[in-house]
């Protein structure tokens, strides 16, 4: 696919196949991730095992519950919402606090939803599993993330199944204007 084409194509999948990733479409991914703009260290960590990816899917619907988020609270309420949507794979990226850290692991999630789309691969960029992360130590250890380094964002990755959840196409904003 043309990266213009991918770039159109883009949009957040919430419903998975009950499916892996293969290891050369995965390596891909996290390619583009790491080859995105930098301003200091960052840390992939791939999440594939089932129960892990389960444990920090309920941490994280607890933590959407519980955050006194209007927003939050309602997703969490919707029937059947699960807030990893059944993804085979989540890429979490971390870095140590300064102030740019943020927009790098951004720039590092969107580069990677652009290549899976790429692939064929649905993607959606998630922040809700740092929630889920604060309320459970022991899970944020199982990471294993190098010394100084929190968890700041992440893309969920698998094949697309249905649409579920998805983002309703958001009007034609008048948000660009030339100087
Ligand atoms: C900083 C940021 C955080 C996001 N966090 C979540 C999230 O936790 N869960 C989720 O389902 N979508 C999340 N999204 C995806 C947005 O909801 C989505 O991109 C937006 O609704 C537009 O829809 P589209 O991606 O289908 O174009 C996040 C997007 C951004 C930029």
């Amino acid at each position: 696919m043309e990266t213009l084409a991918a770039l159109a194509k883009r949009k957040s999948v919430r419903d998975y196949q009950n499916r892996g990733v293969e290891k050369e479409k995965l390596a891909a991914v996290i390619a583009a991730g790491r080859q995105a703009p930098k301003a200091g260290p960052v840390q992939f960590t791939v999440v594939r095992e089932a129960e892990c990816l389960k444990r920090l899917n309920d941490a994280t619907l607890a933590a959407m519950k519980n955050s006194g988020n209007e927003f939050l609270v309602g997703r969490a309420s919707l029937p059947g919402y699960q807030p990893l949507y059944g993804a085979p794979v989540l890429i979490l990226v971390s870095a140590p606090s300064g102030p740019y850290a943020r927009d790098a692991a951004a720039g590092a999630v969107v580069a990677m939803t652009i290549a899976a789309t790429d692939l064929g691969l649905g993607s959606c960029y998630v922040v809700s599993p740092v929630l889920g992360l604060a309320g459970e130590p022991g899970l944020t250890e199982r990471l294993a993330l190098p010394e100084g380094f929190a968890p700041l964002c992440g893309v969920l990755l698998g094949y697309p199944g249905g649409d579920r959840f998805s983002t309703p196409a958001a009007e034609a904003a008048e948000n660009v204007n030339f100087v």
